[in-house]
């Protein structure tokens, strides 16, 4: 049984019910997958409902972030589009009897996973407000009290501040180089931070220590997967691809902080 769990409600009615829906279609199909007598058919009949649905809630999330002007829309476009194309890819391997159960299996473990993934490293910034002027800033309001998680964010928060500034300096001759190395560095510090925060909540018996593990790993996947190779692909706009993505990591470790990290203190 999945769990649709708190952490993945991101407060915007329509979409948390239809995601809530997805989960149960992915339950659905596991727990028939589970039958030992069950054939391969029916759980084939869910997956391709599902795969529905998914198509549907993607346009209804895209045009929510449509009329309400998102500045994510396009990353999300990106995300939602991959996933169709590695779902249908995966849904037209041939299924036979004999490997039915594992290939199906095989689904509902990429189903889950990209899922969690998805909703909690980008679903969860949608109608979040841009920060104010200076959005990569650390100011008291991101405090939790605790010396070393503090620090840790703000050195997190220069990190991003120095891609930002090089992302903005059309100076630079080897701009593309310094970017990757910054973004290597972001994703290396911000493993080692989640390592330590979880530590902390660890050793305090904090309950929500789980949720917490959750989004850290889906923020570091989302962070693994960025390659600045993609920028070949979109020759026009380099520029805005690399801005969006800097606001949105920026976006969501504000929001994280702000949601999730200050209860910890
Ligand atoms: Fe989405
Ligand atoms: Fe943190
Ligand atoms: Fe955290």
């Amino acid at each position: 049984m999945y769990q649709f769990t708190e952490d993945c409600i991101i407060g915007i009615e329509e979409i948390d019910r239809e995601h809530r829906r997805l989960f149960d279609l992915i339950n659905e199909a596991a727990e028939l997958l589970a039958l030992q007598s069950a054939a391969a058919a029916p759980v084939c009949r869910i997956l391709a409902e599902l795969k529905d649905y998914a198509n549907t809630h993607f346009a209804h999330e895209e045009a929510y972030m449509e009329k309400t002007k998102d500045p994510e829309l396009v990353l999300q476009r990106k995300e939602h589009a991959a996933f169709r194309e590695k779902l249908a890819a995966l849904l037209s391997a041939s299924v036979t009897e004999d490997n039915a159960a594992e290939k199906l299996n095989e689904i509902l473990i990429f189903l889950v996973r990209w899922l969690y993934r998805h909703i909690l490293s980008s679903d969860m910034m949608i109608g979040r407000q841009p920060a104010a002027e200076d959005p990569f800033a650390f100011t008291d309001r991101y405090r939790t009290g605790i010396e070393l998680i503090d620090r840790e964010h703000m050195r997190l928060f220069e990190i991003i501040r120095d891609v930002n500034e090089v992302i903005h300096n059309n100076l630079l001759h080897d701009k593309f180089d310094e970017i990757m190395r910054l973004l290597d560095e972001l994703r290396s510090y911000t493993e080692f931070h989640f390592a330590d925060e979880e530590n902390y909540m660890q050793k305090i018996n904090y309950p929500d220590i789980e949720a917490q593990k959750r989004a850290h790993a889906a923020f570091v996947a989302r962070l693994t997967e960025i390659d600045i190779d993609d920028l070949d692909s979109i020759d026009d706009n380099q520029q805005e691809y690399l801005q969006e993505l800097i606001q949105f990591l920026g976006g969501w470790l504000i929001n994280h902080i702000l949601k999730m990290d200050k209860q910890i203190g």
